[in-house]
C-alpha cells in the first residue's frame, strides 16, 4: 500500500521565519515515526500543514492521496494538539461523543475508547475536575475515535508520569498494528524510550535526520566508553597496558568506535585476572539525539541525508 503521508520539498516562511526549509517526509501504514526537534524547529507547524490549517509556502503533501484539510482527509487524520483544551462544562463521554459524531464514527465506539484510556469511571464526570493527565489521556481517546488512518500526536507525552507515558505508546502502538500511521513530535529522543520504527529529527527547519534509530545509532558512530575495573593493586599494570584516564584510582576509562569494540574487549580479557569487572556503556539516545540536532552548528551529520 501507498504512502498516508506524503510530504514533498515542503516549505513554510512566516515572513522572516524559515519555520521549514524543503522538508520531505513519508509515513506508510502501520509505521510509527517520531518527529524530534528543539523548540522553534518546525514540528507543530508541519502538523498544521498536514491538517490543512495553513498551506506551505513551497511543495507539495498528499494524505492518503487526499489535499490536507479536504473532507476526504479530515475523514481519516486524527489530532492531538499540543495543548490540549475542551470545554470545562462538558463531560469526558460528551467530548469523545462530540469528536464521534464530527467524524462519522459509530458513538459505539466511544465506550470502548474511553475503557483503551482507562476513562470508564470519570466518563461522566465534568473535564474541568480531570487532573492533567487525565485531560491528555481524554485527547487521546478523542484521537483514537473512528479508527484514524493517520494519528498525528504533537508532544503527546509531555508532563506525563512514566506509566501514563507507558500506556501511551502502547495504545498508540496498537493503532499501528492495525495499520494505521502515527506521526508523533518530541523533544527529545529519551522521552521516546526507542519506542517508534523511524526518526525523523528537524534542526530550524530542516530535516537533518530520517532512519531508523538503528541506523541513526550507527551514523552518529558516538564513542562506546569502556570502564575496567582492576584487581587489587593491579591498576598500574592494567593502565599502563590499555592507556585511557584512570578514575577512582581502581579503574581505567577508555572511549572506542563501535568497530574497535571487541579488539578492546579482548586485549582486556587477555590481562587475565588482573582485571575484576568491565563496563561497556554505548551512547545514550540523548547523545545520538544531540549529536543530529545541534543548534548553532551549520555542520551536515555525517553521512546523512
Ligand atoms: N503563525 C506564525 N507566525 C510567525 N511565525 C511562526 C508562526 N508559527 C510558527 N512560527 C515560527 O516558526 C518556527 C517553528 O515553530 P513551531 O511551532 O513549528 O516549532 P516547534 O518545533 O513545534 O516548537 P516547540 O517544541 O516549541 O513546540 C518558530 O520560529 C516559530 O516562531
Ligand atoms: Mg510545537
Amino acid at each position: 500500500m501507498s504512502e498516508i503521508v506524503k510530504a514533498r520539498n515542503v516549505s513554510m516562511k512566516f515572513k522572516a521565519v524559515d519555520a521549514l526549509t524543503d522538508v520531505s517526509l513519508d509515513v506508510a501504514p502501520g509505521e510509527q515515526v517520531a518527529l524530534l526537534g528543539h523548540n522553534g524547529a518546525g514540528k507543530t507547524t508541519l502538523f498544521r500543514i498536514l491538517l490543512g490549517f495553513i498551506r506551505p509556502t513551497a511543495g507539495s503533501i498528499s494524505i492518503a492521496g487526499f489535499t490536507p484539510g479536504s473532507d476526504g482527509a479530515r475523514r481519516i487524520v486524527s489530532y492531538l494538539p499540543e495543548q490540549v483544551a475542551f470545554p470545562k462544562m462538558l463531560t469526558g463521554r460528551e467530548v469523545v461523543r462530540f469528536y464521534a459524531r464530527l467524524k462519522g464514527a459509530p458513538l459505539d465506539d466511544v465506550q470502548a475508547v474511553l475503557a483503551k484510556v482507562d476513562l470508564v469511571d470519570a466518563a461522566d464526570r465534568r473535564v474541568e475536575t480531570y487532573s492533567k493527565g487525565m485531560r491528555q489521556r481524554l485527547g487521546l481517546a478523542q484521537a483514537l475515535v473512528g479508527r484514524p488512518a493517520l494519528l498525528l500526536l504533537d508532544e503527546p507525552t509531555s508532563g506525563l508520569d512514566p506509566l501514563s507515558r507507558q500506556h501511551f505508546y502502547e495504545l498508540i502502538a496498537e493503532v499501528a498494528r492495525q495499520g494505521g500511521a502515527v506521526l508523533l513530535s518530541s523533544h527529545g529522543l529519551s522521552e521516546l524510550e526507542a519506542k517508534t520504527d523511524r526518526v525523523a529529527i528537524l534542526r530550524k527547519g530542516q530535516l537533518v535526520a530520517d532512519a531508523p534509530l538503528s541506523d541513526l545509532q550507527r551514523e552518529a558512530n558516538l564513542p562506546i566508553r569502556i570502564r575496567v575495573r582492576a584487581a587489587s593493586s593491579e591498576i598500574d599494570s592494567v593502565h599502563a597496558e590499555m592507556g585511557g584516564a584512570r578514575i577512582n584510582g581502581a579503574s581505567v576509562e577508555l572511549f572506542c568506535e563501535l568497530g574497535d569494540k571487541m579488539r578492546i574487549l579482548s586485549r582486556i580479557s587477555g590481562l587475565g585476572a588482573k582485571v575484576e569487572d568491565v563496563d561497556v556503556s554505548p551512547p545514550t539516545l540523548d547523545q545520538i539525539y544531540r549529536h543530529f540536532s545541534k543548534v548553532g552548528d551549520d555542520e551536515t551529520p555525517r553521512g546523512m541525508l
